[in-house]
């Protein structure tokens, strides 16, 4: 069994180390959670029986894999104080927003780094976590970051320069397509739907919708002329929806994420 650290003991944090322990990749004993806040500790402490600490630095000192789970602007200053603790035996995965490997190496002259993107659906086992190596960290480096993740839902490698967009897609992705979901829900309930049974409906047509896609290898624009049929619902439907208007913004979403990601590199 390995020793995961986690430094930030947060949402993501939460998320991964109940995959880790839940796919039995890594057990309880073998987490040492950090984090500023003792209630939030204790809260992960009794969920999932994961050891605890008020001292980042002890989780640098007890583990020889550290999950950098703070918010991006934090990071910092935790960083100038903990560089002294890494050995070059740790493997430091940073899953901060905007944060590149570059950065995070000049800071930490010791361990080798890779950087993570992951997203919320990692709490449900079905996250979308994309990595990258740093300029120290070996192909087995790799491998054990892809089987950690692997605990959480999908992983892929992809090159840094992507990471921005990454960032807008899956990291950021999950609030955009809740936010689409809602406003559908939205109308049906205008159609007398009660809110509970239109946001369930609603719910399981984007998951199967991503499934055909995904398990059927369709192309969006080919899964959506399979449900439409001349002068159909689908087809009225579709006559208001696909405005260029809608794609513009959509696209001017993603920009908008990807911008802030980059601003994030250097805040
Ligand atoms: N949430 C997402 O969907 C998502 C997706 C992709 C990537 N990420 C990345 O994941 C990272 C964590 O995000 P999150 O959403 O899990 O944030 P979060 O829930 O706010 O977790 C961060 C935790 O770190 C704690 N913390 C603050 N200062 C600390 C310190 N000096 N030492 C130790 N712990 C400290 C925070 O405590 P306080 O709350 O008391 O400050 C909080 O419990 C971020 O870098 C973010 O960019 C998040």
């Amino acid at each position: 069994m390995i020793q995961v650290g986690f430094i930030g003991a947060g949402k993501m944090a939460e998320a991964m180390m109940a995959g880790f322990i839940k796919e039995r990749v890594v057990a309880p004993v073998e987490i040492l959670a950090g984090d500023v806040s003792a209630e939030r500790l204790a809260e992960v402490s009794r969920k999932h029986g994961v050891r605890i600490t008020l001292d980042n630095a002890e989780v640098v000192r007890e583990t020889s894999v550290c999950v950098l789970a703070v918010k991006p602007q934090q990071l910092n200053e935790i960083l100038r104080n903990l560089a002294p603790h890494f050995t070059s035996d740790h493997l430091i995965i940073s899953i901060a927003a905007g944060k590149t490997t570059g950065y995070l190496e000049s800071l930490l002259p010791n361990g080798r780094l890779v950087r993570v993107m992951p997203n919320i659906a990692c709490l449900v086992g079905e996250g979308m976590n994309v990595y990258a190596r740093g300029a120290r960290a070996t192909a087995a480096d790799s491998e054990q970051v892809a089987r950690l993740l692997g605990c959480c839902g999908k992983a892929t490698e992809l090159p840094e320069t992507l990471f921005d967009a990454v960032t807008a897609l899956s990291g950021s992705g999950p609030a955009f397509f809740a936010y689409l979901l809602d406003r559908l829900v939205d109308g049906a309930v205008q159609e007398g739907m009660p809110r509970g049974q239109a946001l369930m409906l609603a719910s399981q047509t984007m998951l199967g919708t991503a499934r055909l896609l995904m398990e059927k290898g369709m192309e969006p624009a080919g899964l959506a002329e399979a449900v439409t049929s001349a002068k159909g619902t689908t087809a009225a439907g579709r006559a208001v929806l696909e405005t260029p208007e809608l794609a513009e913004l959509l696209s001017r979403t993603i920009a908008a994420a990807a911008r802030r990601s980059r601003e994030l590199a250097g805040a």
